[in-house]
């Protein structure tokens, strides 16, 4: 099922014909390029964000393999370099500005390398403007909204070879079918929605991502049905707030409803789901993980404070009580689940004593692992016109505190299977190429030796040595 803004000159095209159209055309510039440099041109596309950039950064790298580059990881190397960007926090704009730097250097060595940017960082208009004058050695602008455009921007730079900026500011259409070149073979993410309606004070995403909106469950399955015939086991779903799946359709299905039926798809041995909201997560989902033994046995519950008066300023919607309740309902139902979760600190207004609130339930709740962030401040966002901003050097302190909290709770909670024997996903191959890397259902690491053949494969594991975070192990 397709639904698309039909708004320029290819209109009366579907979605998937311009998409073709576009990259035939672009394949068309590489042809000749390639010809004039004797050589295949390469692209390297960099994340620098969440899961969702990481499954937009696929869809991008399909996009280009489609067109006739061939993917690299080296920027050194490559003929065309895409960020992927992220603004969630100001550390992770800092960093692109960094690398373009070093970009400019690369680029009066090689003058025919293009420079891409898009993301979420694109979709905020100082951002941009702040490129255009500053920021030569970029070629090539778009946004979050417009992802889908990217065969017909890239047409457009390979052949004009002038400065392309294309930015939208929000969009209702979710366009289907674009090619995606998987990082792994056997695990991949799948959105299931877009946009976020929560407006959490401290949040730029709704302000980049937009107004939420759900793929349709039939699309989505079909989706899977398609990733478990090309041999993936594992299923990611990925969304802003997944709980909230399906509020925009009038097709009915609920998020719990979806994840039953996408664990019960022949061929998928694994589901996870990425993000959950503490405050409109049901009974129902669940009473589904406890009854799907291939959902895996990890729950990723931002909390952000455990103090109260915080999350009514984070406008949350939940308390530190109703979030321990949730906590205490998830064990209950499925007791050997993992519980990670994300935490801010230095929100405006944040005290010693709602610090220690959410330090005690740090230690209450035992996760087995938390990211924990230093609040950033994001222009266009309520917090940020606050007047009590937390001083650097406080935030500074408490997040050492929190970080030490966090590594005495995780590293007792997630050393809890020592001994046991496993179910292991093999990922790749470690560091030390005598070993190979995988994960349990609850999302922890396990080392243990073996070799390449196993990548992909569901192997039990002796879980012989707890490292903290991770295991060492060996196949049982
Ligand atoms: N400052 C610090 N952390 C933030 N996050 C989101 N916005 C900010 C911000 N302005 C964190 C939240 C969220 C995670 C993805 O990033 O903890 O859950
Ligand atoms: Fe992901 Fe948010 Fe960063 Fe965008 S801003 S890449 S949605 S974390």
């Amino acid at each position: 099922m397709l639904r698309t803004e039909d708004t320029n000159e290819t209109s009366g095209l579907s979605p998937d014909e311009r998409t073709r159209l576009a990259i035939e055309q672009a394949a068309t510039e590489v042809r000749a390029l390639t010809a004039i440099k004797g050589r295949k041109l390469k692209s390297a596309v960099v994340t620098f964000g969440c899961q969702m950039n990481a499954r937009d950064s696929e869809k991008l790298r399909g996009i280009l393999e489609s067109a006739g580059f061939i993917d690299t990881d080296s920027e050194e190397e490559a003929d065309f370099i895409l960020y992927n960007t992220c603004t969630v926090r100001e550390n992770a704009d800092q960093h692109v500005y960094g690398r373009l730097g070093i970009l400019t250097g690369l680029k009066k060595k090689r003058p025919d390398l293009i420079v891409g940017l898009c993301g979420c960082m694109m979709q905020e208009p100082h951002v941009v403007a702040k490129i255009r004058k500053s920021y030569p050695v970029v070629d090539l602008i778009f946004g979050t909204h417009n992802l889908f455009t990217f065969p017909e921007l890239l047409a457009k730079i390979l052949r004009e070879k002038k400065r392309v900026i294309e930015l939208w500011d929000g969009t209702d259409s979710i366009v289907e079918n674009l090619p995606v070149k998987r990082k792994y073979a056997f695990k991949s993410g799948v959105n299931i929605m877009f946009g976020c309606n929560n407006f959490c004070s401290y949040c730029i995403v709704p302000y980049v991502r937009g107004r939420e909106r759900s793929r349709l469950d039939t699309d989505i399955l079909a989706e899977v049905r398609a990733l478990a015939a090309d041999g993936v086991k594992e299923i990611m779903l990925l969304g802003q707030n997944v709980n909230s799946y399906g509020k925009t359709l009038s097709q009915g299905t609920s998020f719990p409803q979806l994840l039953a039926k996408v664990a019960e798809t022949d061929g998928i041995e694994r589901v996870r789901f990425m993000t959950s909201h503490p405050k409109d997560l049901s009974d129902e989902l669940i009473d589904v993980i406890a009854s799907h033994e291939k959902i895996c046995r990890h729950f990723h519950l931002p909390v952000q404070s455990g103090s109260t008066r915080i999350l009514g300023m984070m406008n949350r919607h939940y308390t530190r009580e109703t979030y321990l309740s949730l906590i205490e309902k998830i064990r209950a139902a499925v007791p050997e689940i993992s519980l990670t979760t994300d935490i801010i600190v230095g929100f405006p207004g944040e005290t010693e004593g709602d610090f220690q609130d959410t330090l005690s339930l740090v230690r209450e709740v035992g996760f087995d692992s938390a990211f924990t962030f230093l609040y950033s401040k994001r222009t266009g966002t309520p917090a940020a016109e606050r007047e009590d901003q937390v001083p650097p050097d406080v935030a500074h302190e408490r997040f050492e505190r929190l970080l030490a909290a966090v590594k005495e709770t995780g590293e007792a909670a997630s050393s809890r299977f020592l001994g046991r024997v496993m179910d292991v996903l093999v990922e790749e191959q470690n560091k030390d190429p005598r070993l190979m890397s995988g994960r349990i259902s609850q999302n922890i690491t396990v080392h243990f030796p073996g070799d390449k053949s196993l990548i992909g494969s569901i192997r039990p594991v002796h879980l012989t040595e707890s490292k903290g975070f991770y295991y060492f192990g060996e196949l049982a």
